[in-house]
C-alpha cells in the first residue's frame, strides 16, 4: 500500500492505495465520485475524463499514486453554489446528450479545449473532442454546446426542436 494525499473537488483526502489502483477506481470506489464513469477501461472512450492539475486526463489511464499531491476536479465539482458551470448549462440548453453516459467526460474535455483556445473553430472543437466517444448524439449538438459556451453561438431558443 502507498499513502496518497489529493484534493478532489475542493476537499482533501489521504488514503492508502494499492500501487496498481487506477485513478478512476479510486475516485469512484474510495471517494464515491460516481459521476466519473468507466466506459472502456482501455483509454479509448474518454468517459472517465477528469482534470488533474488543471488539465484533462483519462482517469483510467492514470494510477492513483501518480495523482499524489495533485488537485483533481471531477464533473461533481463543477457546479458552484447550485449554479451549473457554463459548459454544463450549454450542454443542457443545446440538448447535447441522450443517454448521458459520455457526458461527464465530454464536459470535462470540452472545458479543457476552451481553456487552451477560448474561441475554437468548429474543426478545432471536433479535434479537441476526438478522444471522447458518444454513441448517441452524432456529436452535432455537443459541438454546438461548446460553441455556445465559448460565446460564439447564441444561447437557448435557436436550439429548440433540435434532436441530434
Ligand atoms: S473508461 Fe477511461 S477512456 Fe474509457
Ligand atoms: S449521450 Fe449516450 S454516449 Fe453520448
Amino acid at each position: 500500500m502507498t499513502r496518497i494525499s489529493v484534493t478532489v473537488d475542493g476537499a482533501s483526502y489521504s488514503d492508502d492505495v494499492e500501487p496498481r489502483m487506477l485513478l478512476v477506481h479510486y475516485l469512484r470506489e474510495r471517494l464515491g465520485k460516481t459521476g466519473t464513469v468507466v466506459g472502456c477501461d482501455t483509454s479509448n472512450c474518454g468517459a472517465c475524463t477528469v482534470h488533474l492539475g488543471g488539465r484533462s486526463v483519462k482517469s483510467c489511464n492514470v494510477l492513483a499514486v501518480q495523482a499524489d499531491g495533485a488537485e483533481i476536479t471531477t464533473i461533481e465539482g463543477l457546479a458552484q453554489d447550485g449554479e451549473l458551470h457554463p459548459m454544463q448549462a450549454a450542454f443542457h440548453e443545446c440538448h447535447a446528450l441522450q443517454c448521458g453516459y459520455c457526458t461527464p467526460g465530454m464536459i470535462m474535455q470540452a472545458i479543457d479545449v476552451l481553456n487552451d483556445n477560448p474561441k475554437p473553430s468548429e474543426q478545432e472543437i471536433r479535434e479537441g473532442l476526438e478522444g471522447n466517444l458518444c454513441r448517441c448524439t452524432g456529436y452535432h449538438n455537443i459541438v454546438r454546446a461548446v460553441q455556445v459556451a465559448s460565446g460564439q453561438e447564441p444561447k437557448a431558443a435557436s436550439f429548440e426542436g433540435s434532436s441530434s
